[in-house]
């Protein structure tokens, strides 16, 4: 049987299994899906150790999504762009690196949610690793124009430095955005994990507009609050996103497309 697994630390919380087995389950595939804690000072060892095992593919979450592409023996034009790597594809000698968290986050706003961003004003909040990991699927949506915002200008400027070929973005600060109105907004800070809510100008949603974490469960929390503080006629959580990704790192392990909308039920209960 063909095996998989995702590797992190912490795994327990990983929903990742059960969202495998469904699309596996699904399109009739035999495969197994394991969840492994791997430490940092393990990681090279293990993915090693993994593909000796016969590994198919892995999947990669915290801490590892930066440090693993070093380990790659390639890696994706796109998993390069957004400095980071979910997915590894087994090659005879090694592991090639793919992210597919941005196609994720599109899918989702745009499938799941029914939203579009074409022409739209779109704002990314947080300018660390989840953050510049959306830009360029972002970009290639052609928003009317994508402002990335920090507390501080350094790391907006500098990321925009290196995506602005890409498409219409500006850098930003939090407080910088007061005047400004977004269609979108989009928390890819990790503000939500310490139980913080960001400190934002108000009225910058515009009418009509949502938002979007790109976290779930408790972290979402402090974001939701401030967003229905703001009006938003759609406030989402970063679920649907993980479900896409998941199903884009499927398609390419396994060359069928699995259907996301019944899992995206499944995972929202809360036995799941
Ligand atoms: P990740 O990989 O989750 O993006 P990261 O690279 O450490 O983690 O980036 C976290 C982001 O959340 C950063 O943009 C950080 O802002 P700073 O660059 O100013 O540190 C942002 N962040 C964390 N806590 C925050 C808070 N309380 N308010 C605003 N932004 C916050």
């Amino acid at each position: 049987m063909d095996r998989y697994a995702v590797i992190g630390q912490p795994i327990s919380h990983s929903k990742s299994p059960f969202i495998h087995a469904q699309y596996a389950r699904q399109t009739g595939q035999e495969l197994s899906y394991d969840a492994i804690e791997v430490a940092p000072a393990a990681l090279e060892e293990t993915l090693k150790r993994l593909h000796a095992e016969g590994y198919r593919g892995l999947n990669i979450t915290l801490p590892h999504k930066i440090p693993v592409a070093k380990l790659c023996e390639s890696v994706s034009e796109r998993a390069q762009l957004a400095g980071a790597v979910n997915t590894l594809i087994r090659t005879d000698t090694g592991w090639r690196g793919d992210n597919t968290d941005g196609e994720g986050l599109v899918r989702d706003i745009t499938h799941h949610l029914g939203l579009q961003i074409a022409g739209k004003r779109v704002l990314v909040l947080g300018a660390g690793g989840a953050g510049r990991g959306i830009l360029k699927p972002l970009l290639d949506q052609k928003p009317a124009e994508l402002v990335l915002s920090g507390r501080n200008p350094w790391k907006p400027e500098e990321l925009v430095e290196q995506f602005k070929a890409l498409g219409k973005i500006r850098p930003a600060t939090h407080i910088a955005l007061k005047g400004d109105l977004f269609d979108l907004i989009i928390n890819a800070t990790s503000a939500g994990h310490s139980g913080v809510e960001l400190r934002l100008p108000g009225q910058i949603l515009a009418e009509g507009g949502a938002c979007y974490d790109l976290s779930y469960g408790k972290a979402f929390e402090p974001f939701a609050a401030w967003a229905c503080t703001q009006d938003a006629v759609r406030v989402s959580d970063g679920l649907g996103m993980l479900v896409e990704q998941a199903a884009a790192a499927f398609e390419i392990w396994r060359g069928v497309k699995p259907d996301t909308k019944t899992v995206l039920q499944r995972v929202r209960q809360p036995q799941s």
